[in-house]
């Protein structure tokens, strides 16, 4: 009779035997991969998770090898990823995941701005200081409000701010909103029924959808950029300043030539918080020089 243990031999396991692993049915094979998975140390991942972007912590415990898992792996839990959903352009997917992504995006939340753009305005104002206590303000293209809000409070009560677009904006503390298309004859006079006097700044991020086609594009900012131009020479008081988006190659000789004409200075700026992959760029033209030298 063979003993049970299988110490006759006959049912000893040999050391091949021994080692080939148990597969269960229903269950997956197990694997038999000689250089197992790299994983790091359990407490490990919930310390990288918390972590700020490419910041490794217990740099000191982790080889080489690990500390690349633990960026990866810091960038992954920081990184959100937007599924593609049926009916949703790859583009639109995309510009999705941009946004969910984008710093600005976020600090806008955080600190109360309707959105990003209020930050190119912020940049602006921190290398030319025209946002002064009390200024008067027309903010072209104005929607949804982030300029309007820079602008409302860096002029405080004593200020005034006027914006316009043609989309509809839900009301800012001490800012005028006109919802109409500056291009309609009667905009310019209705902004300054509102205005009700001088103008300090003309600030105009207007922006037409863009159409991808390079030249329409531009030729359509450069449109809007000189309609606003014409509305800030009406409306400037001697030394005003104007803003405006313009795009990759700013404003065009012709403009510019004429901007240099009514204003002491003109110069182009790319604020930082403007994505480095947008072709746009603004025209800063301070010291207006008044009616009387600019005809
Ligand atoms: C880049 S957004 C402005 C963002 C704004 N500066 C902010 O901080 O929220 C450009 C705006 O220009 C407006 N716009 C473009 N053409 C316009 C026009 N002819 N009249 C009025 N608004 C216009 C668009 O509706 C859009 O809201």
């Amino acid at each position: 009779m063979a003993h049970p243990s299988g110490k006759n031999g006959k049912n000893k396991p040999t050391k091949r035997a021994a080692k080939k692993p148990v597969r269960k049915a229903g269950k997956k094979p197990i694997s038999r991969s000689r250089t197992p998975p790299r994983t790091l140390p359990k407490q490990s991942d919930a310390a990288i998770a918390g972590t700020a972007l490419g910041e490794v912590p217990e740099k000191r415990v982790l080889s080489k090898a690990l500390k690349a898992d633990a960026d990866q792996l810091a960038r992954r839990s920081l990184h959100k990823k937007v599924k593609t959903a049926r009916g949703r352009k790859l583009s639109s997917t995309l510009w999705l995941e941009r946004q969910l992504n984008d710093p600005y995006v976020m600090r806008a939340k955080a600190e109360g701005y309707r959105s990003r753009a209020a930050y190119k305005l912020l940049d602006i104002d921190e290398k030319y200081k025209i946002l002064k206590k009390g200024a008067r303000v027309v903010d072209l293209g104005a929607a949804p409000g982030g300029w309007c809000q820079v602008a409302s409070k860096k002029v405080g009560a004593k200020g005034r701010v006027v914006g316009i677009d043609y989309l509809e904006m839900p009301a800012i503390e001490n800012v005028q909103l006109l919802q109409m298309d500056f291009n309609d004859p009667a905009a310019p006079e209705a902004l300054k029924k509102m205005i009700a006097g001088p103008v300090d700044i003309v600030l105009s991020d207007m922006a037409a959808p863009t159409t991808g086609h390079k030249q329409t594009d531009h030729m359509s900012i450069m449109a809007l950029c000189e309609s606003g131009l014409e509305f800030a020479e009406e409306v400037l008081v001697p030394g005003g300043v104007y803003v405006a988006k313009t795009f990759q190659g700013g404003a065009g000789n012709d403009l510019l030539a004429r901007l240099k004409k009514l204003f002491t200075k003109v110069t182009h700026f790319k604020p930082k918080s403007s994505r480095a992959d947008s072709a746009e760029m603004y025209v800063v033209a301070i010291g207006f020089r008044g009616e009387s030298q600019s005809k």
